[in-house]
């Protein structure tokens, strides 16, 4: 069944309006994007002799990874099963999980996580040299490793960007946003446009031509006005797909993470990140009156799965008009020393994490939707493939498990290079870009366009809202035309791709489930076990269609 959106007046640019490109440079992979998904794909696209560019719109640690506080799940132990990691993974995914997907995620977990310990990243170890194991929330038993309490992310980038500099078949380009597909003559993915702000030859539009593409961009967490996520984070590989012709799914299951750091009234772009594992080690959330608010709604109280403990926050919130809750963590042992990145953040900001209590709220943190993907990476246009959290290759479902996305990572960038190293076609020439429709967002009315997600598209949503969110993207969309091409207004452009996008499928979804929250549907409805594909028409115009859960998306090549 296929459900189209309403007729819109102007459609979104199904390329972004640019010069003409007048450089280029040629790869077997163009690999888009440098955190832990990009660096992989490109060390295993190496491990099968070809050669790569990794592009990234800043620099090579300005991603996501870097910010990474929580972990790498994968099972350990003669305590833990795969099976046990797929059923807590299924359980938070409620419904929408990919059978086979988890099945991949579970089982070759621990040897990527091995391969990643053997490419140089050193995680936290008791006396004995035995890595130390600790739980999130939604996991029913300890399986989680980190890197200096809460700085696994950091040590990740360090070791894969060293791997990734150590090898001369990897040229790596920064300052470099990616723009649009190039495409040859039967319309497979042959490199991207991109622009390049640097000094010398490569300044300006520029072309990577390749025999392939891998989108491993990040996240969409700057649609909304406050998000755990870096600025860079502006969904920039799913509005690629999207006007490239891919298909993207799941994209109404953005999920809060339930404790960033409320910093102050009204506060707008990246908010640190206060990690699950606290909780994990035994801080509680307290209500303003200093009473415990999640014993009673869930077995697993503050480390119930992290869409439960973000809805009880904001009902506590909503309850009481307030803009925070608190985490008590001052009975943790240690805990200063053992979570020293939390502890400077709230020292930043005058709290001292052994002594006061918290100020938390929950904030954007995480795209479980994205360009649908098969167990290879492949998305729904030939030649192009998305890694991590730009991709929905059915692992997270309706909600992501704590710390399954760094693996997640790890797992499909070795599935995707084994698939690059079996199929990658004879170079074609790409054809030149086509002309260009549409227009680009004015980077001036970007505020006006998060104020709008964040509040009409945000933790709690209705379809009221929902529609005045759609209305007020609309008129963002028409007013477009005259906008100068530049990093500001593609940004800008992506966004409210991604934004609009976003809100079709969160109007269309009339249930709760996972981490979208409909009030005037309260709850999960049988019929609702599908999951929702998005794609534009030529137009620029949304189109949704229904897709049964379990049933693959058809990738076709
Ligand atoms: C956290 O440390 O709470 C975040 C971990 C994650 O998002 O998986």
């Amino acid at each position: 069944m296929t459900t189209r959106t309403a007729a819109r007046s102007t459609g979104l640019p199904v390329r972004l309006r640019a010069a003409p490109p007048g450089w280029e440079l040629s790869a077997d992979v163009c690999v888009v994007g440098s955190g832990v998904a990009g660096l992989c794909v490109a060390l295993h696209a190496r491990a099968a002799g070809l050669t790569v560019a990794v592009v990234t719109k800043v620099q090579v640690d300005d991603g996501s990874t870097r910010w990474a506080q929580g972990g790498i799940a994968a099972v350990l132990g003669a305590n833990d099963t795969p099976a046990a990691h797929a059923r807590d993974t299924e359980v938070a995914g409620v419904g929408l999980c990919d059978r086979a997907a988890v099945l991949a995620l579970v089982t070759e977990g621990p040897e990527r996580r091995h391969q990643l310990i053997s490419w140089g990243a050193a995680f936290d170890r008791d006396g004995a040299g035995r890595l130390l194991l600790t739980r999130e929330g939604g996991h029913s038993t300890d399986r989680i490793v980190h890197a200096g309490g809460d700085a696994t992310g950091v040590e990740v980038q360090r070791a894969l960007t060293e791997a990734v500099a150590a090898d001369p078949g990897i040229t790596l380009v920064e300052h470099a946003m990616v723009l649009d597909l190039l495409t040859d003559a039967t319309g497979r993915a042959a490199g991207v446009t991109l622009h390049v702000l640097g000094e010398g030859s490569a300044d300006g539009v520029g072309a990577v031509r390749a025999r392939a593409v891998v989108l491993a961009t990040g996240g969409m967490g700057q649609v909304y006005a406050a998000t755990t996520n870096p600025a860079v984070s502006t969904g920039d590989g799913v509005a690629l797909g999207l006007r490239a012709g891919a298909v993207a799914t799941d994209l109404e299951f953005v999920q809060f993470h339930p404790t960033a750091l409320h910093v102050g009234p009204g506060a707008r772009g990246q908010q640190p990140l206060v990690s699950e594992a606290l909780r994990g080690e035994g801080a509680v959330l307290r209500d303003g009156a200093g009473v415990r608010f999640l014993t009673g709604v869930h077995e697993l109280a503050e480390l119930a799965p992290r869409d439960v403990v973000a809805k009880a926050i904001t009902r506590v919130q909503l309850r009481d008009g307030v803009d925070h809750v608190w985490l008590d963590a001052r009975d943790v042992p240690g805990v200063a020393e053992r979570f020293p990145t939390i502890a400077a953040s709230c020292r930043q900001v005058g709290i001292d994490l052994a002594t006061d209590l918290v100020p938390v709220t929950p904030a954007a943190h995480y795209a479980s939707g994205g360009l649908a993907t098969d167990l290879t990476g492949r998305t729904t246009v030939a030649g192009l493939y998305a890694c991590g959290e730009v991709a929905c290759t059915g692992v997270h479902g309706a909600n992501r498990l704590a710390s399954n996305s760094l693996l997640e990572g790890l797992v499909f960038a070795g599935r995707i290079g084994a698939a690059l190293a079996r199929d990658l076609p004879v170079p074609a020439a790409a054809e030149p870009a086509p002309a260009v429709p549409g227009g680009l967002l004015d980077p001036a009315v970007r505020a006006e366009l998060t104020a709008t997600m964040s509040s009409r598209v945000g933790a709690l949503r209705s379809g009221a809202g929902l529609a005045e969110a759609a209305d007020r993207l609309a008129g963002l969309a028409a007013r477009g035309d005259d906008v100068r091409p530049g990093v500001d207004s593609w940004e800008a452009t992506d966004l409210l791709t991604v934004a609009t996008a976003l809100t079709a499928a969160a109007a269309a979804r009339e249930e709760t489930r996972g981490c979208h929250w409909r009030e005037d549907h309260p709850d999960a409805e049988d019929g609702w076990r599908v999951h929702l594909d998005v794609r534009f028409d030529d137009a620029g115009h949304v189109q949704l269609s229904r897709r049964t859960a379990g049933t693959p998306v058809a990738v076709g090549w």
